[in-house]
């Protein structure tokens, strides 16, 4: 059983400047609910109930969001307004959260390597919020890959095909098919060129890691950009035993950015309307 889900949240967000100049990128709404919201759904559906947050400075209003508003719940108790909190009551009451800090911006790979304080020594999911995943008829991605982990007890990453010019804003693997939609990854790089990048499968921000990525990361040089490179650390571990990369079922919006936030916004829009 995986019981912890491991939320890099420290980056700037500066895609969302000037809105993110006070607020955490992860508070981005979409609809009402903030983009960490829905990480927190997709993690719970999976069965994970201890939500491991690595936040920078200037993300407060993560951890508020998961605690009592008293003032706020003294002033709506008992009004039509009251309902509008079931659903984050609903998740404070099925997880615990837990935060610690990564002070220095030195990439993904360090912002995992920060979380280890609050994660035990056993596999644990991360999601990374401001990809939004969603599969209509069926669980979501981090249940899918739950499920595989069941089977073949390594870490996963979850991949999808990207248009080949797009390679450069992504972790890229290549491997050797085993069953519909997973491979056994032999090749990962970070953020290649076009030119350069072995495939056109990309990383999306849903893993699953075993615990000894943390030695590795602690032994992993900075790569792409002068960071630390979760995708370095998996390369690694690749190599050395098995990685598996799993085409998942759904789509992902990229709310990192504003067409995929735009995006998402419409597409929960028209859901919320076909629903009435
Ligand atoms: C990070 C990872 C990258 C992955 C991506 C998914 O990049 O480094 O390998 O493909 O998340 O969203 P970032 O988008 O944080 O630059």
């Amino acid at each position: 059983m995986i019981q912890t889900c491991l939320f890099p949240a420290a980056g700037y967000g500066t895609r969302f400047l000037p809105a993110t100049k006070s607020l955490p990128k992860e508070m981005m709404p979409i609809l009402t609910k903030p983009l960490v919201h829905y990480g927190v759904d997709e993690a719970l559906e999976a069965n994970m109930n201890n939500m491991a947050f690595v936040v920078g400075r200037g993300k407060r209003a993560l951890e508020d969001y998961f605690d009592i508003s008293y003032e706020l719940e003294h002033q709506i108790a008992g009004t039509s307004k009251e309902p509008l909190l079931n659903e984050i009551r609903e998740q404070m009451r099925k997880a615990t959260f837990s935060f610690t800090r990564q002070n220095e911006m030195k990439g993904l790979g360090h912002a995992i390597l920060t979380g280890k304080t609050l994660v035990k020594d056993e596999a644990f999911g991360v999601i990374l919020a401001d990809d939004l995943c969603v599969n209509e008829n069926g669980e979501g991605v981090l249940a899918q890959m739950m499920k595989i982990y069941d089977r073949y007890r390594c870490s996963i990453v979850a991949v999808m095909e990207v248009p080949k010019e797009q390679t450069k804003n992504y972790g890229v693997v290549s491997g050797r098919m085993i069953e519909d939609d997973l491979l056994v990854v032999d090749d990962m790089v970070e953020k290649p060129d076009p030119k350069e990048a072995p495939t056109n499968l990309a990383i999306i921000g849903r893993y699953i890691l075993t615990p000894d990525i943390f030695a590795i990361l602690e032994n992993t040089k900075p790569g792409k950009n002068g960071e630390i490179q979760i995708t370095d650390a998996l390369k690694f571990q690749a190599n050395r035993g098995m990685v598996l990369a799993y085409k998942f079922k759904g789509m992902r919006f990229d709310c990192g950015c504003l067409d995929g936030f735009v995006e998402a916004t419409n597409y929960f829009y028209n859901k919320q309307h076909d629903n009435k």
